[in-house]
């Protein structure tokens, strides 16, 4: 079922998602070469926290930490652990989100580590671009298969690849709601778009192959042929103007 949301419900989700935008943006201000990813988790939970706020990722499905960072040929759901550092070039993927007065924010970049090489920094720039021209078709009286479309077309004409085993979702006073947002698919299917909608819409792009595997920890998704990926997400509402996106610092 679609939940549309009233006003007052989108003003209260407002600030659930300028908290995980502020937490996702702390985190990226931190990256640097040397610090862990438990590190990193740390800062924003303790932010997340100090907001009155839940982080909504822990304990979800048992997964154990805020944010999930992710590294290079990593694409998703990567746990922080105090083992892993970040090095100068990496790219680095975060995702996270906060619960705040009963409704969920959620939202994901991919950050830059040092120098990190061209063909990184092309991934980075086409993957922000793709999320950009999927809100944009984010229209009462479009469809879902608009917003997939546009960020299937936008990537592949760059020669990057869409993964399919993951997509973007509805967002509220759950995490994930109906409806799933793929990042492929054809314009003008799918589900009608209509005002007080909340949608979590998040390409998770790789330069080769769009496959993944699942790391022993059952967690981390990989990218199977050990390419690198990138991965951004806000979250964004329809109103009767167009899309606002609601993850903003
Ligand atoms: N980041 C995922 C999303 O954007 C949810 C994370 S699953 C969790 O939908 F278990 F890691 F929380
Ligand atoms: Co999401």
């Amino acid at each position: 079922m679609i939940v549309l949301k009233t006003g007052r419900e989108l003003s209260v989700m407002r600030e659930a998602c300028k908290i995980s935008a502020r937490a996702l943006k702390l985190i990226g201000e931190a990256i640097e070469p040397g610090v862990t990813t438990a590190e990193l988790d740390r800062i924003a939970e303790k932010f997340i926290r100090s907001c009155g706020a839940t982080p909504n990722f822990k304990g979800y499905n048992g997964y154990p930490a805020t944010a999930c960072i992710s590294i290079n040929n990593e694409v998703i759901h990567g746990i922080p652990t105090a083992k892993r550092k970040i090095q100068n070039g990496d790219i680095v993927s975060v995702d996270l989100g906060a619960l705040f007065e009963g409704y969920h924010g959620d939202n994901a970049a991919t950050f830059a580590c040092g120098d990190v090489s061209e063909e990184a920094k092309r991934l980075m720039d086409a993957t922000r671009e793709s999320l950009y021209e999927g809100i944009k078709m984010a229209r009462a009286g479009g469809r879902i298969g608009d917003i997939s479309n546009a960020i299937q077309s936008y990537v592949e004409a760059r020669g990057y690849s869409v993964v399919r085993d993951f997509v973007g979702h509805g967002v509220g006073t759950s995490l994930h709601e109906a409806p799933e947002v793929p990042n492929f698919g054809v314009a003008g299917r799918g589900v009608r778009l209509m005002p007080g909608m909340t949608l979590a819409i998040e390409p998770m792009i790789n330069i080769g192959k769009p496959q993944v595997k699942i790391m022993p920890d059952g967690w981390t998704v990989l990218t199977q042929d050990g390419s690198l990926s990138a991965h951004f997400e806000h979250t964004i509402a329809i109103t009767a103007d167009g899309p606002q996106i609601m993850t903003i610092a």
